[in-house]
């Protein structure tokens, strides 16, 4: 893939962008955002730092959506961010215009893009970004399930003192406190985490990882978390640029999978250069269903607001 959007300079977006630089993961990434000079600063200021990492992408910043053209994938991170005290529901109705304006000006100058939606409350924008595109369902997916996984990751490190990189996590559902992370799919280099772990601290870090991003911005207080999303939204981009198939919790539109239609949510898929290409449908005991089941009807609420 040659060329990537990235629509929202703010942390996140601004982030990803120096993250897909650095690795090299496409030849020409565009920070999109209606402050024209914000996207055009960072993209400069990044440009500068490529003498010292070494990267070749060409990175550049505007307000102009013309410069989408030729996209093959288009990442939208922009919107209002929650404050303190503020559910992710909580930004749906100012998002979601947001999110209006930026699928038209897609469907204008990258109609043959894939579209990565991050923008909070994000497995409903997804849908609702889904619907305006008209677009097969494979190219329209969210960012939640990756970040969610590495947080709970990164907390079973620290309960057990072993070494994250053998650590595989698995969230699904919503981006919401309703999460489902999977213990029962978790291993430690293929031993199941339940191993090394007691329930109490199972239930310890289930619940922190349901609010991680609600942690990371109390303790902020004027930002939500950026270095963990870009971080997750850099593993989709290789997935998708490398062609990797690889499994990875996304947002996805399912149409029958897990006996759901038209339903935004977190769920493992099989990530690459098509976007979704297939959905991976886990077997679920009763407890983990009806957890998803909850989770579900979250999002649903939060549908009927749209
Ligand atoms: C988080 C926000 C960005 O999870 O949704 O950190």
């Amino acid at each position: 893939m040659n060329k990537i959007s990235i629509i929202g300079a703010g942390r996140v977006g601004e982030t990803t962008a120096q993250i897909l630089a650095q690795r090299n993961l496409c030849k020409e990434v565009v920070l999109l955002d209606v402050r024209e000079g914000a996207a055009a600063g960072a993209a400069m200021d990044m440009r500068q730092s490529a003498p010292y990492h070494g990267f070749d992408t060409r990175v550049t910043g505007g307000s102009d959506p013309a410069l989408l053209k030729d996209s093959g994938l288009v990442i939208v991170t922009a919107g209002s961010p929650r404050k303190p005290g503020m559910s992710r529901s909580d930004v749906l109705e100012v998002n979601r215009a947001v999110i209006d304006v930026i699928v038209d000006e897609v469907l204008e100058h990258a109609p043959d893009s894939l579209l990565l939606l991050v923008t909070n409350p994000v497995d409903v924008l997804t849908l609702h970004a889904w619907k305006r595109t008209g677009w097969e369902r494979r190219r329209v997916f969210g960012q939640s399930g990756v970040l969610d996984s590495a947080r709970m990751a990164t907390f079973m490190s620290e309960a057990t003192g072993l070494s994250i990189k053998d650590i595989q996590t698995m969230v699904i559902g919503g981006h919401g406190d309703t999460m489902v992370p999977l213990t029962r799919y978790c291993t430690i280099n293929g031993v199941p985490a339940t191993t090394f772990l007691d329930p109490d601290t199972i239930a310890r870090i289930n619940t922190r990882t349901q609010n991680g991003g609600g942690e990371i911005l109390e303790l902020r207080g004027n930002s939500s978390a950026y270095l963990g999303p870009a971080a997750a939204i850099a593993t989709m981009v290789d997935a998708i640029t490398s062609n990797l198939q690889r499994v990875l919790p996304c947002v996805c539109i399912l149409d029958g999978e897990y006996g759901q239609r038209q339903i935004p949510i977190g769920v493992p898929a099989m990530l690459g250069s098509r976007g979704i290409e297939r959905i991976i449908e886990l077997p679920l005991n009763a407890a983990e269903r009806s957890a998803l089941q909850v989770s579900i009807d979250s999002v649903v609420a939060d549908l009927e607001q749209l």
